[in-house]
């Protein structure tokens, strides 16, 4: 193979030989005379800390290849067992209606459509945020992964459902925000690229640090799921006993917590009562 002493310098300047061949797989498409300029533009980015996944601009999630910005938080490995979860039980029946509330990217919303439509479901599919441009974004990805029809609604939690959702979700899904503001700062420096919105959620009303959101969905799901129905919510590693007790306390029935990819307590599984 001919050396590439561009591949050369960017390995040297990220340090990285695996990052340097992403961005330049991402420019392979750009003129040779421009390619030098923007990949140090690309770089730079990097180097002062952005995520790689914003700086190349979009990101593989499931089959899906998700545009990312800082308008999104990154998909994240761990929510892939819930999409498994969720398609489980849109596959045990026919038809449904599947809501992803804080749909962000899309990359539940639209992987639960792709996945479960091309097996031959007919399925109504909701994604809802409160962030008109994350929903501006996962309707973008909606039409890049040919998902087929998505109804887009905003607003928060539950207030973006329609009257008639009431009682008829079969599936519903959410990886709320769940960290806490007090544990905020410890986080990694990449993670302050990515929306306050969409990390911090307020304690939930007993103090469990960064529980309020999914408080709120735990709660409120029994009055919008259909009989039978499934809820599916990602939470932090340290919210197992909370949400199960959460979940139990709503009148939800087949409480249960599933691991993530890393082995760490991470998707509540539960449903109504037929
Ligand atoms: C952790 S991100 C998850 C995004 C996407 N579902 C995923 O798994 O990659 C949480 C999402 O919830 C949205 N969100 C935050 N507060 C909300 C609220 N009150 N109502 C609806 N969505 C909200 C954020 O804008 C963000 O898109």
């Amino acid at each position: 193979m001919t050396p590439d002493p561009l591949f050369d310098e960017l390995t040297q300047a990220l340090d990285s030989r695996r990052e340097a061949t992403w961005l330049l797989d991402e420019l392979r498409e750009v003129p040779p005379d421009a390619r030098r300029g923007r990949a140090l533009a690309l770089a730079r980015r990097r180097i002062d800390g952005e995520p790689l996944q914003y700086v190349l601009g979009h990101w593989p999630f499931r089959t899906l290849d998700l545009l990312v910005d800082s308008r999104v938080l990154i998909p994240r490995p761990e929510t892939e067992p819930l999409v498994d979860l969720a398609l489980a039980a849109v596959l045990a029946g026919h038809d449904g209606v599947v809501c992803d509330l804080g749909c962000g990217s899309g990359a539940i919303a639209l992987s639960v459509a792709v996945e479960a439509r091309s097996r031959g479901a007919h399925l109504e599919v909701i994604a809802t945020d409160v962030s008109s441009d994350a929903l501006a974004l996962a309707a973008h990805n909606a039409e890049r992964n040919l998902a087929g029809p998505i109804v887009f609604l905003e607003g928060s939690w539950f207030d973006a459902l329609r009257a008639g959702d009431q009682g008829a979700l079969t599936v519903l899904c959410a990886n709320p925000p769940y960290v806490a503001a007090a544990e905020r700062p410890t986080l990694a420096r990449e993670l302050d690229f990515e929306p306050e919105i969409a990390l911090v959620a307020p304690d939930g009303t007993d103090g469990t640090p960064g529980f309020g959101a999914i408080e709120t969905i735990i709660g409120k799901a029994p009055t919008w799921l259909a009989p039978g129905g499934t809820l599916l919510v990602e939470h932090g590693a340290g919210h197992r006993s909370a949400v199960i007790a959460c979940a139990e306390r709503a009148g939800l029935v087949e409480v249960r917590d599933h691991d993530d990819l890393a082995g760490l307590p991470r998707i509540l599984e539960a449903r109504r009562r037929r």
